[in-house]
């Protein structure tokens, strides 16, 4: 058990590379604003995750050390919160063998994850990577492990990780069910997540779909980036006087919503409304939003490449807080997987030291 009743907050990444406006806006914002709470933040890079589809191995440690470096570029304090790499605590492999003992295969088979990569195999037998393996399939309780694994009251999760953290408080709810309450079931943090739409106007902005604007970019490719998106010259009425940008983006072609989205985000509230109102009155203005919207995007990023450039934060910094941090968050980790063998009937590990 903790020593104090603070909220524990836990949440991953997988190391997919850059990180993007999609990952900032729709995670590590709230990352940091917890992290000023008067909680127990748990922040991970899912390595292990990232092994159902990278299979480069140079390219995994590199991209967590990338991902962590661009963790602390934002704001993220390794030392107020526990930062640290997924397979430094290996007893999660252990936790998720003992969860799959109580999880039923039909259940994972429905999961999304799976059913996608299932069905783009059946199109094309020859998709890269390492094709339906058993890892994909049990995904889903490697995450539960991390959730369960430090007994987290909250899990800020997108959208496209609810399903997983439903099933992860199901396999804990049914371990405790058949073992006695050794499990902690997390509730999931309220549904304040965003989702940011892809630069080409899709529906939402991730790496593996090109459409991506990244934390890093310089300005020059903000901009190319920025002038890319696509615009139309004979924008739909927005058919309400509404100025909330949840009402309003939604009723504009979709690559010009995303210009205002980031405007709202990241702009004065007059400039978002001056553009909206020229939106409403009509005419050539998309230039000058273009350029407008390009100079706050390079404005947000520039203390983030300057903190990333930092050569404070080289390597053997993040490593050496990497193995720190997996010292702190050890102790809770084995009591949990302890409690679980001891409930299960295998007992302690007598050569655990
Ligand atoms: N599956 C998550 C993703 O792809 C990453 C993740 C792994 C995670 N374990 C987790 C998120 C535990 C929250 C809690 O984004």
């Amino acid at each position: 058990m903790t020593t104090d009743n603070k909220e524990i907050i836990l949440s991953g990444i997988r190391p997919t590379g850059r990180l993007h406006y999609g990952n900032y806006f729709g995670a590590i914002r709230h990352f940091l604003r917890l992290q000023e709470a008067d909680a127990r933040c748990y922040y991970f890079i899912a390595d292990y995750h990232a092994l159902t589809t990278i299979t480069d191995r140079q390219e995994i440690y590199r991209a967590t050390l990338d991902m962590l470096r661009t963790y602390v570029a934002c704001g993220l304090d390794p030392h107020r919160s526990i930062i640290y790499r997924q397979s430094d605590l290996p007893c999660t492999a252990e936790l998720t063998l003992l969860l799959g003992m109580v999880t039923n295969i039909g259940h994972l088979e429905r999961g999304t994850t799976y059913k996608d990569k299932l069905s783009k195999i059946q199109e094309d037998p020859k998709v890269e990577g390492n094709p339906l393996s058993y890892g994909l399939l049990g995904y889903p309780v490697l995450m539960a492990a991390d959730i369960l694994i430090v007994r987290a009251d909250l899990v800020p999760v997108g959208d496209d990780q609810r399903q997983h953290l439903e099933m992860a408080c199901d396999i804990a709810t049914k371990f405790n069910h058949r073992f006695g309450e050794v499990l902690h079931v997390p509730r999931p943090l309220g549904r304040d997540a965003l989702r940011l739409p892809g630069l080409d106007g899709a529906a939402k902005m991730g790496k593996s779909d090109h459409n991506t604007l990244d934390l890093l970019d310089d300005p020059d490719t903000v901009l190319r980036k920025i002038k890319a998106v696509p615009t139309t010259t004979d924008p739909a009425p927005l058919n309400t006087d509404s100025n909330d940008p949840e009402i309003v983006l939604d009723k504009m072609p979709s690559g010009v919503g995303v210009l205002y989205r980031l405007l709202s985000l990241l702009a004065p509230e007059e400039v978002y409304l001056d553009y909206l109102d020229q939106y409403r009155k009509g005419g050539k203005f998309y230039g000058s939003l273009k350029k407008s919207v390009a100079e706050y995007v390079s404005q947000f990023n520039a203390p983030i490449i300057a903190r990333y450039n930092d050569p404070a934060h080289d390597d053997a910094f993040i490593e050496d807080f990497l193995r720190v941090n997996a010292k702190r968050v050890t102790p809770i980790a084995l009591e949990t997987v302890e409690a679980c063998r001891e409930a299960m009937g295998i007992g302690h590990s007598l050569y655990r030291a």
